[in-house]
């Protein structure tokens, strides 16, 4: 078994950002599970499976097939051998994604693959439900979040960057409505583990959230 740790938290509060950058810190693997989760909603908007028709999502998830690989310490994602790792960040996908992500069937398909990575490796697996039900016995685990206005600025000038036209009102609105059914859903819910740290990132650096979390993994560790 591996030292793992487990990241969950909110859209928008920097997760990917601040895991990528503390695993190359630790030498860990850094596994991004919503990445996983986009593949196969990209799968299933490819074949217009409507998620609402069990026996239809059922006969799309059979010939789904998701698998990640590491190229210069890098995470590529595959859906079903094609590397979809630059296709799977736009909205469409990530709306898909927090719609299909609420089904158990489809939660079913990537639980077993998650925590063979966490057997074998040294993993900092980041997601929502990683703490609470993929790695209950992780070695660490912590809560990232932030204020929804702070999410949503970050996000804003994410897009901005990228010359997509977007309003901040309209983004707030859209991470009030995920967070919603993030943290509603009856399957593996967004929430915090009893046992897990929590950062609130509102008002602090992504080089001061990665330094206290390589010191929470030192204390851990027993280090001096
Ligand atoms: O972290 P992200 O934004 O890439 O996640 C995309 C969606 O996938 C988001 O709506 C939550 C969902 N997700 C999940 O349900 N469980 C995970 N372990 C990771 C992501």
């Amino acid at each position: 078994m591996g030292f793992n740790i487990a990241i969950d938290g909110p859209a928008g509060a920097g997760k990917s950002t601040i895991a990528k950058r503390a695993a190359q810190e630790l030498s860990f693997i850094y596994v991004d599970t919503g990445a996983m989760y986009r593949a196969i909603a990209l799968g299933l908007l490819r074949r217009g499976t409507d998620i609402e028709d069990e026996a239809a999502l059922a006969a799309a998830l059979d010939v789904t097939e998701v698998g990640i690989c590491y190229m210069d310490g890098e995470q590529h994602v595959y859906l079903n051998g094609e590397d979809v790792s630059s296709l799977i960040r736009t909205e469409r996908v990530s709306d898909m994604t927090s719609r299909s992500s609420a089904i158990p069937a489809v939660r079913a398909k990537l639980t077993d693959l998650q925590r063979e990575l966490a057997r074998r490796e040294n993993v900092l697996m980041d997601g929502r439900d990683i703490g609470t039900m993929i790695l209950p016995d992780a070695d660490l685990k912590i809560f990232l979040t932030a204020s929804v206005e702070t999410r949503a600025r970050r996000r804003y000038l994410e897009q901005a960057q990228k010359e997509e036209n977007c309003s901040l009102e309209e983004i707030e609105k859209d991470i009030r409505e995920r967070d919603y059914r993030d943290s509603h859903r009856e399957t593996a819910p967004l929430r915090q583990a009893e046992d897990a740290v929590r950062i609130d990132s509102s008002e602090m650096t992504i080089e001061e959230v990665v330094a206290e979390i390589l010191r929470l993994v030192n204390e851990r560790r027993g280090c001096l």
